[in-house]
């Protein structure tokens, strides 16, 4: 079989993880930029965490970080990174005129069989892809951050997505050891930042009636909800917590309606409160302590990732 080949498209935070994700399979990556300094970056960085998770044995694949690198190129040319493509992966900044822009430049040279994907968290592929003359081909792959260590994909077709497009796109994530969804059509916020967002007005909504503070709210997730949550879906939860699912709806239908009714209508986060949830949130992690932060973050979803892939096999 020939050389599988990723075309990445911007060599930010998520180009990044692709090159590293995908290297780690045994693929040949092209990373494009439109600055020659930030490819440099890029692949420095890259470098740099390719050897530092070898040294912590939290490396993925078959293949030693040298190896990694060495399917690792850099590339201002979009010809270089879309020729012989099997996937090309688009992770540039959300900005929908910018997109579209790029998917023109892309679409221009594609192969008629290489697929076309997007990592946009919030923009449905209609958007950027209705003059294509390859609009067969394309398809959102979103991810979670950090995709190195928190798994699914969300596969979002267009209208005029082929099936076998997405059905492709799916195998391919499969294949890198990621987990992908796939969704039947396209949706605003897809799945995660649907569910997000509801969680996110119900948390606005409490600490403005004056129900909890910002770090009760949080631990609510963080020491409640999310432990399982970590192991289980939604669903599944519920499927345990009474004697399968048929049981749990007629056990707790009415008071899920009944609590449902007390939800407030959306509105926009916007005003004082705004201020107020950051000052509680900044009293713990100061700005300029983010990244100390999110560098645990990592850590502690790394280590998280391998107690998953534990218990997985139990
Ligand atoms: P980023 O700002 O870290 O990187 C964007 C890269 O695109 C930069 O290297 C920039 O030089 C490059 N770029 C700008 N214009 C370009 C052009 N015309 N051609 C080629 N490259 C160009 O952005 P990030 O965070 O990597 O996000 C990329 C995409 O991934 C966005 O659509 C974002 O919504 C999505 N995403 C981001 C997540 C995150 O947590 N950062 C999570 C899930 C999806």
């Amino acid at each position: 079989m020939s050389q599988k080949k990723i075309g990445i498209i911007g060599s930010g935070l998520i180009g990044r993880s692709w090159a590293m994700i995908f290297a780690a399979s045994g693929w040949t990556v092209s990373l494009y930029d439109i600055e020659v300094k930030q490819i440099e970056t890029a692949l420095a960085d890259i470098k740099q965490q390719l050897k530092t998770l070898e040294k912590e044995k939290l490396l993925r694949g078959n293949i030693n970080a040298d190896q990694q690198i060495a399917l690792i190129s850099g590339s201002t040319k979009l010809e270089d990174t879309v020729k012989n493509a099997t996937i090309i992966q688009e992770c540039v900044p959300e900005n929908l005129e910018l997109k579209i822009k790029v998917w023109k430049q892309v679409d221009a040279i594609a192969e008629s069989t290489t697929i076309l994907s997007s990592s946009t968290s919030t923009f449905v592929p209609s958007l950027f892809s209705k003059d294509l003359k390859n609009k067969k081909n394309i398809i959102v792959s979103h991810p979670v951050n950090p995709p190195y260590y928190v798994p699914v994909i969300e596969v979002v077709p267009a209208p005029w997505t082929d099936p076998e497009v997405a059905k492709k796109t799916r195998a391919i994530w499969e294949e890198v050891g990621q987990t992908p969804v796939s969704l039947t059509r396209e949706i605003p916020g897809f799945i995660v930042n649907r569910l997000q967002y509801v969680l996110l007005n119900e948390a606005w909504d409490l600490v403005k009636e004056g129900v909890l503070d910002v770090k009760d709210i949080d631990k609510v997730m963080s020491e409640g909800l999310g432990m399982r949550y970590a192991f289980l879906g939604i669903l599944e939860t519920t499927h345990l917590n009474d004697h399968g699912f048929v049981n749990y709806c007629k056990s707790y239908a009415d008071t899920i309606y009944a609590v449902s009714q007390d939800f407030k209508a959306p509105t926009k986060f916007q005003g004082p409160q705004v201020l107020e949830i950051a000052k509680q949130l900044e009293s713990d992690v100061p700005l300029d302590k983010l990244q100390k932060r999110r560098n645990w973050r990592d850590l502690a979803l790394t280590k998280l990732s391998q107690l998953k892939k534990q218990m997985n096999k139990l």
